[in-house]
């Protein structure tokens, strides 16, 4: 059964774990792209979990994604950091590639910050460029595949959710604002996202394709998360790292490849580190203690045992 391990009594059971063994309580959710994971060293005081030791997560398969949830504080915030996300091409169920998500939802996140690396389309673009996402194109959605599918468990949201207000445009210009405020202007742009499956990197038919049917950067993951994250509420906030250029001529000798994708990520790592740090703080939070529906974010956690206790 494709949804396995994703009901809502299943993501709450995951979610009651880590609450369990961790204090902090995160309102802010981080997604790292492929190569982007040191975005989850910003945080302090932390408590890391492997995935593999998470009951009912699935495993990072891809070289650059560590597979580590990470727990901790940034600038006060309480916030949980994926490092490491699940892809389509991993052969993952799509329901299990947005899990993540929604155990993120139970544990009380209000806004999910996803990272991605990006090939450009846009010929305006350069690699390196940052671009905060106003909208995307969900290709395969097209196709039917969509993390909504199948039965709809209104505890997450309305079965027909709307799409047109996904980005949330007052993150998108405070991001644009805090981003020339520490001098990214030259490389800070904003454009529409289009998913792919993949792994296969576009032809230059489809790249040239997508170029026409309006999206400005071509990627094989984050569109599943934010229509996730948006069927529960959740405010969103979204950017690509243009890693490379998507080949759009046939008289270029240049051919997409993931190495290039990890090392441009290492050469801006800083300046996202302090772009998302920067985000976050400036953000407003709705800190509620009630994420969950009708219940309490506690409820049904058993307290941490402190340490001395255990020992008796
Ligand atoms: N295409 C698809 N996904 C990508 C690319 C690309 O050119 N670069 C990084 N992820």
């Amino acid at each position: 059964m494709a949804n396995k391990g994703c009901t809502y009594e299943e993501c709450e059971a995951t979610a009651d774990w880590l609450l369990a063994r961790t204090d902090v309580r995160p309102t802010v959710g981080i997604v790292c792209g492929s190569g982007l994971g040191g975005l989850a060293d910003m945080l302090k005081d932390q408590v890391a979990f492997d995935y593999k030791d998470i009951p009912n997560f699935p495993q990072s398969t891809v070289h650059g994604h560590a597979g580590r949830l990470v727990f901790g504080t940034l600038k006060e915030k309480p916030c949980v950091c994926m490092q490491g996300r699940f892809h389509l091409y991993e052969g993952y169920p799509i329901q299990k590639v947005t899990l993540p998500v929604r155990i993120f939802k139970l544990l009380g996140v209000e806004t999910l910050v996803l990272t991605n690396a990006a090939g450009g389309l846009n010929q305006d673009f350069k690699v390196g460029d940052i671009m905060i996402i106003k909208d995307h194109l969900n290709l395969p959605g097209f196709a039917g595949v969509n993390p909504l599918c199948g039965p709809n468990d209104e505890r997450f949201g309305v079965r027909f959710p709307c799409m047109s207000d996904a980005y949330d445009r007052a993150l998108q210009q405070m991001a644009m604002h805090v981003g020339q405020e520490l001098g990214y202007g030259d490389f800070l742009k904003e454009g529409v996202y289009c998913v792919l499956g993949g792994p296969s990197f576009e032809t230059i038919a489809e790249s040239r394709m997508l170029h026409r049917l309006g999206a400005d950067a071509v990627g094989m993951s984050t569109v599943h998360e934010v229509i996730v994250a948006r069927h529960c509420g959740m405010r969103v906030f979204a950017f690509s790292l243009i890693t490379n250029q998507a080949v759009m001529d046939y008289g270029s000798e240049a051919k997409a490849n993931h190495e290039e994708v990890l090392e441009t990520g290492s050469r801006r790592a800083a300046q996202l580190e302090r772009l998302v740090s920067a985000i976050v703080t400036k953000m407003e939070l709705n800190n509620n203690n009630y994420a969950r529906v009708g219940r309490p974010r506690d409820a049904g956690v058993p307290k941490k045992t402190p340490p001395n206790e255990s020992m008796a």
